[in-house]
């Protein structure tokens, strides 16, 4: 018998490799001697050279070095941006892709089957759909070097697999021109006060992030300049920053890289950012969440409310509901709505949302889902219908039977991460639920994220 023998590769190794798809978190796949390659940079079709990082027994990581031979598929780069990194593949292929990722994870991990798989929403803009994007600053050159002038300050994105490397921007594609034009503003003060980036390997200097969020319908910016402690020439940055309506700093003592923290400060203008949604006005407060893609959050919740079934008799919890959106755009369908997050500004957002909305059937609590679900139910009595959007994570298993005890009759996932809605999926299937339909939606084009909507039925 042929004996067939798989040499391992070892970390640094350079290998010649053609990818064949892309993994969950867009990897590119590829076999070595049979042995499995995850490469960064390659999409399906390419042959790559390849760097080897880690290498383990199942399977090894490795970055692409440079292109041999082009999938027949690949487009140019619009831009270097760290934040689109499957920009070199037809939109109608990513959406391809995430259709086919959602199926496979549920069909795969979660060994489900049986259930509708509704076509992807596509995304209303490819390109500058993002209403908060943070920056990071860095120095371009040795900010240590005996002749400072040739280093230069940067604001941009961290390089992938590059933590301390910053890729500069100027105009990044994921935001919109006024979104740009703020952090343009910040950054020219920036410079011309001589001020200095904050280095992440040595602690020291003083520039660290720039947020920047938009309120796409409202036409509001907000900024907010995240340092370390020192001083700011506070008057010269406000007529700096035309284009900003909130201008907000953070001094943050921690060390690494966080946005989160610190004492925040308004310098000038509005704190609280003002938007509309699917004709709900709501006020969001700097910590609280909110979908980075405004148009396409509108189109989840839709999706969301249809999947729901409302008939208005219902009890509805939303759970992991941030500032309240999806409960309160489902308020006006039910008797009675009741929210859940552990964010207590966000909390206190939502109140402020149903009040100015005039809905007066809402009530929000601060809470951990996972230690005062079982408590709301107590108290609420139990839901007809519960709506879950947790974070990328999913739901603990805990979570899960915690929900199961609650015994609602339909459940409403909100997911971005299907590998994660997969199991939470099988163990309420295992409990009783039936998956009936899923549809994924692509909120962040150019990127290798998928959310998708699944719908539970009691049996
Ligand atoms: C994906 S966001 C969804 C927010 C909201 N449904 C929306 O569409 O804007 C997840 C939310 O879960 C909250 N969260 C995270 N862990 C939590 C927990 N253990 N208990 C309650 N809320 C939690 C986060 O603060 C965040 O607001």
């Amino acid at each position: 018998m042929e004996q067939v023998t798989t040499t391992r590769p070892h970390r640094g190794d350079e290998l010649t490799l053609t990818i064949d798809t892309l993994a969950h978190g867009g990897a590119g796949v590829a076999r070595h001697d049979g042995y499995v390659v995850f490469v960064q940079g390659g999409i399906p079709g390419d042959t790559v050279r390849a760097v080897v990082g880690k290498a383990k027994r199942a399977y090894a990581e490795a970055r692409a070095l440079e292109v041999i031979t082009p999938s027949p598929d690949r487009l140019e780069p619009l831009a270097q941006h760290p934040g689109a990194p499957w920009q070199v593949i037809p939109y109608a292929k990513q959406l391809e892709i995430k259709q086919q990722q959602v199926d496979d994870s549920l069909r795969r991990i979660g060994k489900l089957d049986g259930f509708m798989l509704e076509p992807i929403v596509p995304a209303v803009q490819e390109w500058r759909y993002r209403n908060k994007l943070e920056y990071s600053f860095g120095t371009e050159g040795d900010a240590d070097s005996p002749t400072p002038g040739q280093s230069r300050l940067i604001c941009g994105f961290h390089a992938p697999r590059r933590w301390e490397d910053i890729v500069e921007v100027t105009d990044c594609l994921l935001a919109s021109e006024r979104g740009n034009q703020a952090r343009e503003e910040v950054v020219a003060w920036c410079r011309a006060q001589g001020l200095e980036a904050y280095d992440r390997r040595t602690n020291r200097g003083f520039l660290r992030n720039l947020v920047i969020r938009e309120g796409r319908r409202s036409g509001e910016i907000q900024v907010r300049l995240v340092t370390s402690p020192g001083k700011l020439d506070v008057d010269s940055l406000i007529a700096a920053c035309p284009t900003a309506n909130g201008l907000m700093w953070t001094k943050l003592a921690s060390l690494g890289e966080t946005t989160m923290g610190g004492e925040t400060e308004l310098l000038a203008g509005a704190e609280r950012l003002e938007e509309e949604l699917g004709g709900l006005n709501v006020s969001i407060s700097g910590e609280a969440f909110f979908q980075t893609n405004t148009e396409m959050a509108e189109k989840l919740y839709a999706l969301a409310i249809e999947y729901a079934e409302l008939k208005g008799y219902e009890r509805l919890y939303d759970l992991y509901c941030g500032i309240g959106t999806i409960g309160l755009l489902m308020a006006p369908r039910v008797a009675e709505l009741w929210g859940l997050e552990i964010v207590e500004d966000a909390i206190s957002d939502a109140i402020k949302n149903a009040r100015r909305n005039e809905i007066d059937n809402a009530r929000f609590f601060a809470g951990d889902v996972r230690l005062v679900l079982r408590e709301l139910v107590e108290r609420a009595g139990r839901p007809d219908v519960l709506v879950v959007d947790p974070p990328r994570a999913g739901l603990s298993q805990k979570v899960v039977r915690r929900v199961i005890e609650a015994a609602p009759k339909r459940i409403v996932y909100v997911s971005c991460n299907p590998t994660t809605l997969a199991p939470n999926a099988a163990q309420l299937v295992e409990a009783g639920y039936e998956l009936t339909k899923v549809r994924p939606v692509d909120m962040f084009p150019q990127t290798p994220h998928v959310e998708c909507v699944a719908q539970l039925e009691r049996r």
